[in-house]
């Protein structure tokens, strides 16, 4: 990631042209009368205030995304690859926004410039064109069974789909939510993280420009305990999607259960394991277990938060690692020659230097790092624990931050065991030049993605998503396609024998 071509120049001050509730291709208050202020996080200034929806506001969304589903609407009968055309629109939107897009979402986020300009916003666009290719081909199949029935599967839209969106990866995250659920048919209610809701305002400005009709796509700033619950407990919600905390997660399975049972997919927490053989190619190793772990100031779910390191090289890799971690450029994420930014929030930026903390009292060994970077802002030093054992709560807890835990291992049986030791199986990764080696952990080890001597690819044709408490369901590819659309059978009964 840090390899790739610096983008053209940011805007360093973008105007802010969206901070209302958008309902039915219009612009409106909320409902209360109330605002909420979002915040840059290189600094703790407020950027803006935006309309926070509730309840009332839901309501509203709900309704207009559920007229626009109606049969016979113009969403409802519309040549399915018309529906493609509308989402390689939106994409053909981003990309000439591109400049705009990601210079808000690095203003709104602290994700620096270059990552939001070189992946966030790429992979929106990337993945609004994956799924325009599938509209027109989500098709059933005719099933010949006892022949005087014809016997034929329709693959119907699931009906609203509620979307929660997540601040570490905002208009990312949403472009892996709405693309999947318009190219099926659907039409969203959208509720963007309360941090960083400004791309995900200006993205329906977008969808509104490039033709979708009203009530396809709509989306209710706000929060979680408000905004986020109206979607997850509402009775014409069909579906709901989720990306963000195990707890939070798990209110979501409940509120759908005790609602409607409406659809529950979720993209949920990890501690996920990168382990390190001794035969690896350790120079690469350490390069990566570093970007697995600080890549987007660890504000990842699936980062590599426990790394495992095979005893023979356990001291050369914690000093190299530690090299790297010291080496590491923070600052203005607007300045294209930095490496990390800010965290999101102060929530965040205080749970993890409490994580810190917890992890110099339990005895880990504080390589580098450990404290608040500057005095403005959200920052905080590229951090390396090593001695970790795996009952400190640097080892068990997801951090969410820049801090890395290097923990020694002997042999595979062992270190499968304590890696699948954990209630997460988001992701895992391993590092070694053998065949055999590789073969064994990545059938063994218990995540949703493996990858071997690589981290944090990612593509919207292949699914994403959790074992155990790290998630329900797959997000996408055809496996993400296949959570938008209920399967109906027809059964006709014929007079003549087919
Ligand atoms: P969160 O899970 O509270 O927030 C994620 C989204 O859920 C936001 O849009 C929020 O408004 C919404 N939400 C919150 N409470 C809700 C509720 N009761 N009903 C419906 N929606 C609700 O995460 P938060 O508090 O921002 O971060 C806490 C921790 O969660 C982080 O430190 C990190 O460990 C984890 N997290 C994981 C993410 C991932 O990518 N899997 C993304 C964000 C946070
Ligand atoms: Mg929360």
């Amino acid at each position: 990631m840090a390899s790739q071509p610096p983008p053209p120049a940011p805007i360093v001050n973008p105007d802010i042209k969206y901070t209302q509730i958008f309902i039915n291709n219009e612009w409106v208050n909320s409902a209360s009368g109330k605002t909420f202020p979002t915040i840059n996080p290189t600094n703790g200034k407020k950027i803006c205030d935006v309309q926070e929806g509730d309840k009332a506001d839901v309501d509203k969304a709900v309704a207009a995304a559920k007229a626009a589903i109606q049969h016979g609407s113009p969403w409802r009968s519309m040549d399915a690859s018309q529906r493609g055309r509308l989402l390689n629109k939106l994409a053909d939107l981003i990309e000439r926004d591109h400049v705009y897009l990601a210079s808000l979402e690095t203003l709104d986020n602290g994700k620096p410039y270059r990552e939001s300009f070189n992946v966030d916003v790429n992979a929106a666009m990337v993945t609004l064109r994956y799924y325009a290719g599938w509209t027109d081909k989500v098709t059933g199949k005719t099933i010949p069974i006892d022949g005087t029935f014809f016997c034929y599967t329709r693959h119907e839209p699931v009906g609203v789909c509620g979307q929660i969106i997540p601040w570490n990866f905002p208009l990312n995250m949403m472009s892996w939510k709405i693309a999947p659920a318009l190219a099926c048919g659907n039409t969203v209610v959208v509720k963007p993280a309360e941090q960083t809701p400004l791309t995900a305002l200006y993205l329906a400005s977008l969808a509104k420009e490039a033709g979708f009709p009203p009530g396809v796509l709509n989306v209710v700033p706000g929060y979680g305990p408000t905004a986020g619950a109206a979607i997850t407990n509402h009775q014409d919600v069909r579906k709901v999607a989720f990306t963000g905390s195990t707890e939070v997660g798990k209110l979501i399975m409940e509120g759908a259960a005790k609602s409607n049972l409406k659809r529950v997919t979720l993209e949920l927490g990890g501690k996920s394991p990168l382990v390190v053989f001794k035969d690896a190619n350790l120079d690469m190793a350490v390069e990566f277990a570093h970007m697995a772990l600080f890549y987007n100031m660890g504000q990842v779910c699936t980062a590599g938060s426990r790394t495992f390191v095979q005893e023979d090289i356990y001291d050369e890799f914690v000093k190299k690692a530690t090299a790297r971690a010291k080496a590491k450029t923070v600052g203005d994420p607007f300045d294209v020659t930095i490496e990390s930014g800010p965290q999101v929030n102060e929530e965040q930026f205080d749970k993890i230097l409490g994580m810190i903390e917890s992890g110099k009292q339990e005895g880990a060994k504080l390589e580098c790092g450990g404290a608040r970077l500057g005095n403005e802002g959200y920052f905080i030093q590229p951090t390396v624990f090593s001695n970790v054992t795996d009952n400190m709560r640097i080892a068990k807890e997801e951090i969410f931050g820049p801090v890395q835990q290097i923990i020694k291992f002997k042999d595979m049986e062992e270190v499968i065991a304590r890696a699948n030791d954990t209630p997460y199986g988001l992701a895992a990764a391993c590092f070694t030049e053998n065949l055999d080696t590789a073969l064994t952990f990545t059938s063994r080890v218990e995540a949703g993605t493996v990858w071997v001597n690589f981290y944090h690819f990612v593509s919207p044709a292949a699914p994403f998503g959790g074992f155990k408490m790290s998630g329900v369901g797959r997000e996408m590819g055809e496996y993400g396609l296949s959570q938008y659309s209920e399967v109906k059978n027809v059964i006709i009964k014929t007079q003549t024998k087919l």
